[in-house]
């Protein structure tokens, strides 16, 4: 059979996969289900992406980084934005379906938690949120265990003349990365006197800040929507949530900005 746009994308699938839960439909469940799954298929971009800067880090492609961050910031910019639009939903409207979501939650999202542990920022109790016999759970456990950007950015680093301490090369990697002086030191004479990489740094930091801003807008949209409801997921909703700002992914890129 020929190659048609709809069967190189398989939209007969793509598009029988939104089915409203609420009798009678609420209208606005629509735009639900289709924001979280344009949210999940950004998310398997960003993951894809990410294995791409690995393999750029490990063979210090400076320029095939900068590509490949300038793409997942301006993704990150995009998940941002589209907040917007499901900030067009009433609580009124949310109400009127929020009950058949039973205990379904964005906490549950195997692939964002991917994102954190492939971004370094590792809790292995969050394993629990998943069934254990689940797909899910045996892909988060295996982005848990393996080395996150942030170890392979010390690699990079390294081929580009700053010094990581032997510790930090035989991290536990099921930890979170921390941050570390001695790197930062490295970080800030690479700004100085490397202005090529200063990019790929600028560029990091954006996407950084990326992430920090979609947590702080999801916390905003949570408790416009929600108020102060408990979750569906069961946590206090936009108490737990706001415990997750202000984290960053590469806190040694933050730490020395003052200096300059
Ligand atoms: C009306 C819209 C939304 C509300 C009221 C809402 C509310 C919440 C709440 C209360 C939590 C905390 C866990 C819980 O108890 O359920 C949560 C977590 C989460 N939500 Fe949302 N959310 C909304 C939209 C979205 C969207 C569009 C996404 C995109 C994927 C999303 C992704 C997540 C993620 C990834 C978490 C886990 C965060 C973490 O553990 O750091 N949420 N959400």
């Amino acid at each position: 059979m020929e190659l048609t746009y709809s069967t190189y994308l398989k939209l007969d699938r793509l598009l029988d996969l939104q089915t409203p839960h609420s009798d009678p439909e609420e209208h606005d469940e629509m735009l639900f289900i289709v924001i979280h799954q344009v949210y999940e298929l950004w998310f398997k971009l960003l993951l894809h992406e990410f294995e791409r800067i690995k393999r750029d880090f490990t063979a210090n492609d400076l320029f095939g980084a900068i590509s490949a961050f300038k793409r997942v910031r301006t993704v990150m910019k995009t998940l941002v934005g589209q907040l917007d639009i499901l900030e067009t939903m009433t609580p009124m409207s949310f109400s009127g379906f929020r009950g058949r979501l039973e205990t379904a939650s964005g906490f549950q999202s195997a692939q964002f938690r991917a994102l954190e542990f492939v971004l370094g920022q590792k809790r292995a109790d969050l394993l629990k949120g998943f069934d254990g016999k689940s797909a899910a759970h045996a892909m988060v456990e295996r982005r848990l265990k393996e080395r996150s950007v942030v170890d392979y950015f010390y690699d990079f680093l390294a081929q580009r003349g700053v010094a990581i301490p032997a510790p930090l090369r035989a991290r536990d990697v099921t930890l979170p990365a921390v941050p570390n002086e001695e790197v930062q030191e490295g970080l800030y004479h690479a700004y100085k006197d490397q202005p090529d990489v200063a990019i790929l740094l600028e560029l990091m930091t954006d996407f950084d800040e990326g992430l920090q801003e979609w947590r702080y807008r999801h916390v905003k949209l949570t408790e416009r929507t929600i108020g102060n409801k408990i979750g569906t997921g069961g946590s206090s909703g936009v108490e737990f949530l706001k415990k997750t700002l202000f984290r960053p992914i590469f806190p040694d890129l933050w730490a020395i900005r003052h200096r300059f």
